[in-house]
């Protein structure tokens, strides 16, 4: 069960260092032998993952870093590519046309349904599902295919403060078993919602959705939108504030698919999750939270990760309600 410790209300400050320090290392050896989900398999490169794994990491505005467990294994970042891009995209396209083209409210169905568009006239409803997800990977400037991932991998690797890179196994494998995503972009072209080649959009997404990070990169990238777009360890600004704000809204919205109203009731924040097993999380002006654990509930989202969250929002008294 989701918070299972008292909640606290916000204290507008994160506790001392070695505090935050103790606080992570207990939210790690607190869920580390919950054993409950499973592995995605519909990837066939990410059955491989070892079950085992779990990691927390919390990195405040202050760019202090707080870890316990396996943060410096890499996975790939999945669906939580999806809130970058995104951010990404605003800052080039501005706010208006992104809501226009892309949208911002939860469709109440599965991260890849196909159902939602046809349900909405072939809007994609929101950029954390597939759909809109591929629809704002389209948005990103670029003249061709590969400058558009150029620009992707530049922005996220900004966001990260390191040079990302591909997991060249999962993207083959995810490449061999996309089918779905394909038929996703194709329906968005027959609306007019995807302007380009269906294939070579699908192409960048699952790109994008195979590099490799580790739950601390996680948190580093989340304590950038925490901070207003400025990467605390590195001192850049990767995007505005007013993308970090767009961005967090729609990340409470559907960062946790059809299951964001119960995880902003029980953890209060913004957060983005993908089915190898990572959530980011972020309290505003304080910090990001990195987890990751493969092990997933029925909507791909990471069982010992959403624990270690709940624990951490309430004992920093993160909840942003
Ligand atoms: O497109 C897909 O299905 C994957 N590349 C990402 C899905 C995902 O991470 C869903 N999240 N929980």
């Amino acid at each position: 069960r989701l918070g299972d410790v008292s909640q606290e209300v916000s204290t507008g400050d994160l506790p001392e260092w070695n505090e935050v320090d103790a606080l992570v290392e207990a939210a790690y050896r607190r869920y580390r032998s919950v054993g409950d989900g499973a592995v995605a398999d519909y990837i066939p490169a990410l059955a491989e993952a070892d079950p085992e794994r779990f990691g927390v990491c919390v990195v405040g505005t202050d760019g202090g870093v707080h870890s316990s467990g396996d943060t410096q294994i890499e996975f790939s970042i999945q669906s939580i590519s999806k809130a970058f891009v995104y951010a990404l995209a605003c800052q080039e396209l501005g706010h208006e046309l992104v809501r226009e083209r892309v949208g911002v409210n939860n469709s109440g169905a599965a991260f890849n349904s196909v159902i939602a568009i046809e349900l909405n006239d072939g809007h994609p409803m929101n950029p954390m599902v597939n759909a809109g997800a591929i629809a704002t990977t389209a948005l990103v400037p670029g003249a061709s295919a590969d400058e558009r991932w150029d620009a992707v991998l530049a922005g996220l690797s900004e966001f990260a403060g390191r040079q990302l890179e591909l997991d060249d196994a999962v993207y083959r494998s995810e490449s061999e078993s996309n089918q779905r995503n394909r038929a996703i972009a194709r329906l968005l072209a027959s609306y007019g919602r995807v302007e380009l080649d269906p294939d070579e959009v699908v192409d960048v997404y699952t790109k994008q959705c195979s590099l490799k990070v580790d739950a601390r990169d996680l948190a580093i990238m989340g304590a950038t939108l925490a901070d207003g777009g400025i990467n605390p360890l590195t001192g850049r600004r990767v995007v505005p504030p007013g993308v970090c704000r767009d961005t967090l809204a729609v990340l409470s919205a559907t960062g946790l698919y059809e299951r964001s109203g119960e995880w902003l009731f029980e953890i209060g924040l913004p957060a983005k999750s993908g089915v190898s097993g990572g959530i980011v999380s972020i309290a505003p002006g304080k910090c990001g939270i990195g987890v990751f654990s493969p092990l997933l509930d029925s909507a791909g989202n990471s069982i010992r990760g959403q624990l270690a969250t709940a624990y951490l929002s309430r004992v920093l008294g993160l909840n942003i309600f």
